[in-house]
């Protein structure tokens, strides 16, 4: 589809992925309207010309208070970014389930929402776009993050399920897989990372050109290694 002229949603836009995604819609000509809960953050990019609506998306209603901070402004992209990765070793301790709840909600439940509450709308338009960022951890899993992988491997097969659901509209429904990205969420990590705005380009050409999905860097290898032998691709990436 067409980018400019848009008006995009990016939650998370404040940092990182979603950040790149934010400048290089607004490159192209959207109106780019992005959330983010860090006050610094938000308002780095309100400086930088983004329409901003600060907003956490941990639980239901912080979903239903960024839909009516909306209005009824009409939407073309929404990109379900905003993201947080949870680490936890149930051999160790039981898990902060306030903090998983809140992963759940935030990788999971809001982009359900949010796309239930925001679907009739992007109907109205010629041509729309629904963007859920999920990972290549989707694929196959590793060991050391099972709440997160849950939440991506969720999103995937809901995200496919839409796209069959919505496919005679004007509704495209993308899935973008990012690899390790050098972002806040893998500091300290010491995997070969791709660049932020690297990782943005390519979810960015997925929407022009109208892919189902974006299989990035990395996953591209992991989608292969998979369709060979799922055991396999499980194998590998249950040891990171
Ligand atoms: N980085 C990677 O290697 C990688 C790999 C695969 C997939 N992904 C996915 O890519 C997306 C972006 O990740 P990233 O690496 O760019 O992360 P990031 O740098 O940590 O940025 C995450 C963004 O999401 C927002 N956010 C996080 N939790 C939120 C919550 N509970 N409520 C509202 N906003 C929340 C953050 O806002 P605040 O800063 O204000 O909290 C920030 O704007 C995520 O869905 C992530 O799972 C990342």
């Amino acid at each position: 589809m067409e980018i400019s002229g848009t008006t995009a949603l990016v939650t998370g836009g404040s940092a990182g992925i979603g950040r790149e995604i934010a400048h290089q819609l607004k490159l192209k000509g959207a109106t780019v309207i992005i959330t983010g809960r860090d006050e610094g953050r938000v308002a780095a990019m309100r400086n930088l010309g983004f329409e901003v609506i600060p907003a956490g998306l941990s639980y239901a209603r912080d979903v239903d208070n960024l839909v009516e901070a909306l209005g009824d402004r009409a939407i073309d992209i929404l990109v379900n970014n905003a993201g947080q990765g949870v680490d936890h070793d149930f051999r160790e301790a039981p898990p902060d389930m306030t903090a998983t709840d809140e992963c759940i909600h935030a990788n999971l439940n809001a982009p359900i929402r949010l796309g239930a509450a925001l679907i009739p709308r992007l109907g109205e338009q010629p041509a729309a776009a629904i963007v859920n960022v999920t990972s290549g951890l989707a694929i196959a899993p590793r060991a050391s993050s099972p709440v997160y992988c849950a939440t991506k491997a969720g999103l995937r097969s809901y995200t496919q399920a839409l796209r069959a659901q919505l496919g005679d509209t004007n509704i495209r429904v993308i899935e973008a897989l990012p690899p390790v990205v050098d972002t806040q969420m893998t500091a300290g990590r010491d995997n070969r990372k791709m660049l932020p705005e690297e990782c943005a380009r390519q979810i960015i050409e997925a929407i022009e050109k109208d892919r189902v999905e974006a299989n990035i860097g990395m996953v591209k290898l992991l989608k292969l290694v998979h369709s060979i032998s799922p055991a396999l691709a499980q194998k590998i990436m249950l040891r990171f």
